[in-house]
């Protein structure tokens, strides 16, 4: 199948005042139509400029350097703030962590939601409304027509999720993008709303990219993932595999700190140490201040992808990986 989406060594640079820096490090991945992806990795891993960048809403002194972003078949890496009109909140949508972020607190959800479909479709106003009313339902939200006529802070931050959804909905996307979605709820509405957008994708053959810092969320909605650090794709292949064995010692660490995998009686386990910043990235790999199995080679050189399993596509730039550490 053709993937709806496909990136290519895609590199994305921040120009500060004091040089480059690399945030997006020669990044491939592709996703086909249905398929749900999970981008993970701890905070600052370059999980939200990755996303951002898809959609090039990256910003001065973010660019992208290198690389190639295709989108049905057509390279969009390369199109104006004009033509990526068409496909940015229209074929592709984004959801957010904080719904008031992206909600207007003076006006009405219904006028929130007509507003952004005729930004995007030249319909009449009830068509708008009925499609509004359509999509508040297809999210679950109980009696629509009242909802409405309600405004956002008359809803509880979960029903304010629900209606990003639903606003994300309208122009029946075939990609959606959801950064950290549910960061900001609680436990029970995190599940309910992860339940909701496996739903939607099933039904409507909508693939999904979901990024968080959480690996016990990826594992429970996507059929793939890509671990991030420093930027890069240190490893990815299907879920099931990289849940039941991962094979880099930061994939081990996450889900060793998952607090499944907790003994009774001991603390959580943290990895120890902290993600690098941008213009501090070790030498050789970056992973190496912190990983617990590093040896010579991983002090001096850069472990490229390679296959732990060439049938699934489960790859992992590791020097253990590699057998290059063995050696
Ligand atoms: N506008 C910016 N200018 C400089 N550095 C940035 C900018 N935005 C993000 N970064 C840096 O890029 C890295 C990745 O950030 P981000 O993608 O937000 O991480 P994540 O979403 O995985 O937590 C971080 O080191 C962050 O500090
Ligand atoms: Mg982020």
């Amino acid at each position: 199948m053709e993937p709806i989406l496909d990136i290519q060594n895609l590199d994305v640079k921040f120009a500060l005042r004091t040089g480059e820096v690399t945030a997006i490090d020669n990044l491939s991945l592709s996703l086909t139509k249905g398929e749900r992806l999970g981008i993970v990795g701890e905070s600052g891993a370059g999980k939200s400029v990755m996303g951002f960048s898809i959609i090039k809403l990256i910003r001065k002194p973010g660019f992208i350097a290198n690389g190639s972003i295709r989108f049905r078949g057509t390279e969009i890496s390369g199109y104006s703030e004009e033509e990526m009109r068409s496909i940015r909140g229209n074929r592709i949508s984004m959801i957010f962590q904080d719904p008031m972020m992206a909600l207007n607190p003076v006006l009405t959800i219904g006028t929130q939601m007509t507003e952004a479909i005729h930004a995007h479709m030249d319909v009449t106003k009830e068509e708008a409304e009925r499609i509004a009313l359509e999509k508040l339902a297809r999210v679950h939200i109980p009696s629509p027509e009242k909802r409405l006529a309600q405004y956002p802070h008359e809803f509880s931050g979960g029903m304010r999720q629900r209606i990003i959804i639903a606003i994300s909905l309208l122009t029946d996307p075939d990609l959606i993008i959801a950064d950290e979605p549910t960061t900001a709820l609680d436990v029970t509405i995190q599940a309910e709303i992860m339940d909701l957008l496996i739903e939607l994708c099933e039904s409507d053959g909508m693939s999904l990219i979901l990024i968080t810092h959480d690996l016990g969320v990826v594992a429970e909605v996507t059929d793939r993932i890509a671990v991030m650090y420093a930027g890069r794709v240190i490893e990815s292949g299907p879920t099931q595999a990289i849940i039941n064995t991962p094979q880099h010692p930061y994939t081990q660490g996450l889900i060793k700190a998952l607090p499944e995998s907790r003994t009774p009686g001991e603390p959580l386990y943290q990895i120890p140490g902290m993600m690098p910043t941008l213009t501090d990235i070790p030498g050789g790999c970056a992973f190496n201040p912190r990983c617990p199995m590093k040896g010579e080679i991983c002090m001096t050189t850069r472990p490229e992808p390679a296959f732990a399993d060439e049938k699934t596509g489960h790859m992992a730039a590791c020097h253990l990986v590699s057998g290059d550490l063995a050696s």
